[in-house]
């Protein structure tokens, strides 16, 4: 209504120019008439810098991402150091981007989320002393994030999921089964006793030098991992699976790099080649790697289901299994653990790819 007597009282003889300049001046956002609280979520825990604005009902405004893996791909892992320096020259931007396309004004944001861990140090801190800046200029209250925590509780953005529900997290630094109890409760079954498996997959496409593979360059390790073991078969492995006597649900993937690097070495050995060169058994060395890794983490997860639901900590029939983190988008591994899922009446949920790997959304 005061939009009406302004435009009357301003026009008398409108010209189309002077129409538009004044519409312009209007910037009217119907999605925010009914927004109350809006957080801004700022994710720097590994090698993604990354914010998102998120309002109470978990629409996502808007969100920005500066991803540091080519930089990693090219000196063979991640460089803490350079992590830093990288979020240190990206974290302006990316907040600026993510309040930009969320059309969201700093003075409008509720709180500020930020990772605070676990993670690399030095990446932690440049998201840490960034956000403590903001929130201080801007005189908002500060939520610390766990990342993990924000990682399981993803999937409550785009299904719904009652708690108690199950999560598996696999990725280059993370690995671990826990029962979601609530948004801040949760019951830790297992985890990595060494590396993870991303980290593992990633170590052992380094040692294939798989970066030179004309169809991998520009790949992840699992991905092109992944990749490759479309077009080969498994090789008979002398590997007895980690942890089978283990009353518990922790993982382990170094053994398996071990033996994947001694396999390597004979092959290398066999087809006269020097190390550093891509081995014409590479697709089948990657099939056996990625069929071990799913066959140890089905078994442990199969475990976890088991035991939650003999304590009655999971529902008979219809409890969910949550699986996330960059490992998770290996489709073979997925159909490993669907076979898992529809044997125990359990159903198993995905978050999108975008959302499965580090993100601002998350945290915020
Ligand atoms: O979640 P993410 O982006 O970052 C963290 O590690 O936190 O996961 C990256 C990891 C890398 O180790 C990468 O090799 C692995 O996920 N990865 C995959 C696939 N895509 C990414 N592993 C297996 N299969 C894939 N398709
Ligand atoms: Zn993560």
């Amino acid at each position: 209504m005061l939009m009406l007597n302004k435009t009357a009282g301003v026009f008398s003889k409108p010209s189309k120019k002077k129409i538009y300049e004044f519409l312009r001046s209007f910037t009217f956002h119907p999605e925010k008439l009914f927004l109350h609280k809006l957080v801004l979520g700022i994710e720097t825990s590994c090698d993604d810098t990354a914010a998102a604005v998120v309002d109470e009902t978990g629409n996502v405004l808007g969100e920005a991402i500066h991803s540091q893996t080519e930089v990693h791909l090219k000196t063979g892992g991640i460089i803490p150091p350079v992590a830093q320096r990288l979020h240190r020259e990206n974290i302006q931007r990316i907040v600026q981007e993510a309040l930009a396309t969320s059309r969201v004004s700093p003075s409008e944001l509720s709180a500020i989320a930020t990772t605070v861990k676990p993670g690399l140090a030095l990446s932690l801190g440049v998201g840490l002393s960034f956000s403590l800046q903001l929130v201080d200029q801007l005189k908002k209250p500060f939520i610390p994030i766990h990342h993990m925590e924000a990682h399981a509780l993803t999937i409550r953005l785009t299904n719904k999921v009652e708690f108690p529900f199950l999560v598996l997290l696999i990725s280059g630094g993370h690995c671990l089964l826990a029962l979601v109890q609530g948004v801040s409760d949760f019951l830790l079954l297992g985890k990595s006793l060494d590396i993870a498996p991303g980290d593992m997959l990633d170590k052992v496409a380094r040692r294939l030098s798989l970066i030179k593979h004309p169809e991998c360059s520009t790949m992840s390790g699992g991905k092109a991992i992944e990749h490759l073991a479309k077009q080969g078969n498994t090789l008979p492995l002398d590997f007895k699976a980690p942890m089978q006597r283990a009353k518990n649900c922790d993982f382990s993937f170094s053994g398996l790099q071990n033996i994947v690097g001694s396999i390597i070495m004979q092959k290398e050995k066999e087809e006269g080649i020097e190390k550093g060169q891509i081995l014409a058994s590479a697709a089948d060395i990657a099939a056996t790697i990625q069929h071990t890794t799913a066959c140890h983490i089905v078994k442990r997860t199969h475990r976890a289901i088991l035991f939650c639901k003999q304590k009655a900590l999971l529902p008979q029939t219809d409890a969910v299994l949550v699986v996330s983190g960059g490992v998770a988008s290996n489709l073979y591994i997925r159909k490993a653990l669907e076979i898992v899922t529809n044997a125990t009446q359990c159903t198993l949920l995905c978050p999108p790819p975008r959302l499965c790997t580090d993100n601002g959304i998350m945290v915020a």
